[in-house]
């Protein structure tokens, strides 16, 4: 039993959108988003495409965030811890929900003054190996008026979601269409999907 775990997959089962309010703590939280800033200042942070392999595109209009992957062969500590969380959160998953994540991919993301990300979904066309989006917000003393909420779209409502330091969501990558609303300051986060082999074969 995990009770932050369980919090996201329970809020999952009965809304198709989890939400962890602390999935990861304070200090760690703070400790990604230095690296992310330290990414930023070293011109690391790169426009973000659209679409996969050489379908890529940097389509402004469509979405306007910098992003970095996260990698263990970075040698980053904090990075690390994160890599351990999310193995020890696809492990639970695993275990309690039989999902078969096999694997995952992470960036940094960030979204300058006036940016957003269009009405899309995750999972491209021609490659079904993302499961589930998994985002993590690295803001604290987020409001209403800043702007940059996730709204996603569900078929009788729109849901919006503050990007809240610490604060994860949880939702299938091929199912709900969402948006980043433009951000009236910098908005940091990590998002990512985590992939089945054998998805990609159906
Ligand atoms: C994405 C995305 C949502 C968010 O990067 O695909 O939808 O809240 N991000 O940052
Ligand atoms: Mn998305």
């Amino acid at each position: 039993m995990n009770i932050v775990f369980d919090a996201i997959i329970d809020s999952f089962n009965e809304t198709k959108v989890g939400i962890g309010a602390d999935f990861l703590n304070t200090s760690l939280a703070s400790l990604l988003k230095e690296n992310l800033v330290k990414l930023y200042h070293e011109n690391q942070m790169i426009p973000a495409g659209t679409g996969n392999f050489d379908l890529v595109s940097h389509d402004v209009k469509v979405r306007s965030d910098k992003i970095h992957w996260l990698d263990r062969k970075h040698n980053n500590e904090s990075e690390n811890d994160f890599f351990d969380l999310m193995d020890e959160f696809v492990a639970y998953l695993n275990s309690t929900c039989y999902t078969g994540i096999t694997g995952y991919e992470f960036h940094y993301s960030l979204y300058e003054t006036g940016s957003f990300y269009k009405k899309h979904l995750d999972q491209f066309r021609s490659d079904s190996s993302r499961v589930f989006s998994m985002i993590m917000y690295l803001n604290v003393d987020w409001e209403q008026k800043d702007g940059g909420a996730l709204c996603i779209h569900h078929e009788s409502h729109l849901q919006h979601i503050l990007p809240n330091n610490g604060k994860s969501v949880f939702f299938r990558s091929n199912e709900l269409v969402h948006e980043v609303l433009t951000t009236n300051k910098p908005r940091m986060s990590i998002t990512g999907w985590l992939k089945s082999d054998a998805a990609s074969i159906r």
